[in-house]
C-alpha cells in the first residue's frame, strides 16, 4: 500500500542521492553543450518520468537549442513492462535534418528506446542520439544502447525523480530502490 504521509519509508535504500545527481548532470550537460555546439539540437523528453531530468539537463545545457515531448507506455501500474507499448502523444517539431537527441529516464528492457527511435529515424533527423538517466543494463531483451547515461544502476525496481511505481513517488528528490512489500500482496 501507498503510504500517504511518509514517501522514504517505503524505499529499502538510496541508490543515488540528490547531491550525486546534481554533481553527474552538471558535468552531462557540459559534454552534450560540447558536442552539439553550433548544431541546435531538438531535445526530445518522453514523458512522464522524464520531467525532472529533463528540466535539469535544460538548465545544464548551455546551448541554443529546442524542446520537445512524446509519450509512450508500455506499463500498467506494475513492476514489470506489458512489452505492449501504447502511443499517446507525437512530438510538435518536423525534425528532418535536425540533430535529435531523446532524453530518457530509464533504459531496461530496451523496447521503448527502440520503438521511439525506430519512429524518429523515419523522419529523416541529420541524427539521432540517445541520453539516459538510468541504465540498467541487466534488464536488456532488445539490442538497445544509450550515447550518454548519468547513472548505469543493477537489476532493481527503482522510483524517484521522475520513476514511478502506479504513478507514485516521482517526486522523491533521489532514485531509491522500493522495498518489495510495497508492490507484494
Ligand atoms: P523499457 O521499455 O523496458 O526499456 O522500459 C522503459 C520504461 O519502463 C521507462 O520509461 C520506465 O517508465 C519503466 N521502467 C523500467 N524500469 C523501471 C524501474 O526500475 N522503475 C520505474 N520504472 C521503470
Ligand atoms: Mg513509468
Amino acid at each position: 500500500m501507498i503510504h500517504p504521509f511518509d514517501m522514504s519509508q517505503d524505499i529499502e535504500r538510496v541508490l543515488v542521492s540528490e547531491a550525486e545527481i546534481h554533481t553527474r548532470l552538471v558535468e552531462l550537460g557540459q559534454e552534450l553543450s560540447r558536442d552539439y555546439a553550433g548544431k541546435k539540437p531538438i531535445f526530445v523528453g518522453v514523458l512522464k518520468g522524464v520531467v525532472p531530468f529533463f528540466a535539469e539537463m535544460a538548465r545544464c545545457i548551455q546551448i541554443p537549442c529546442q524542446w520537445d515531448f512524446m509519450s509512450v507506455t508500455s506499463f500498467e501500474g506494475g513492476t514489470q513492462s506489458t512489452g505492449k507499448l501504447t502511443f499517446r502523444k507525437d512530438i510538435d517539431h518536423d525534425i528532418a535534418g535536425r540533430h535529435v537527441v531523446i532524453l530518457e529516464d530509464i533504459l531496461d528492457s530496451g523496447r521503448t528506446l527502440s520503438y521511439v527511435c525506430d519512429l524518429l529515424r523515419q523522419r529523416g533527423p541529420a541524427s539521432l542520439k540517445i541520453c539516459t538517466f538510468l541504465d540498467k543494463p541487466a534488464g536488456r531483451t532488445v539490442d538497445m544502447n544509450a550515447d550518454y547515461v548519468a547513472f548505469t544502476i543493477p537489476n532493481a525496481f527503482v522510483v524517484g525523480y521522475g520513476l514511478d511505481y502506479d504513478d507514485y513517488y516521482r517526486n522523491l528528490p533521489y532514485v531509491g530502490v522500493l522495498k518489495p512489500s510495497v508492490y507484494e500482496d
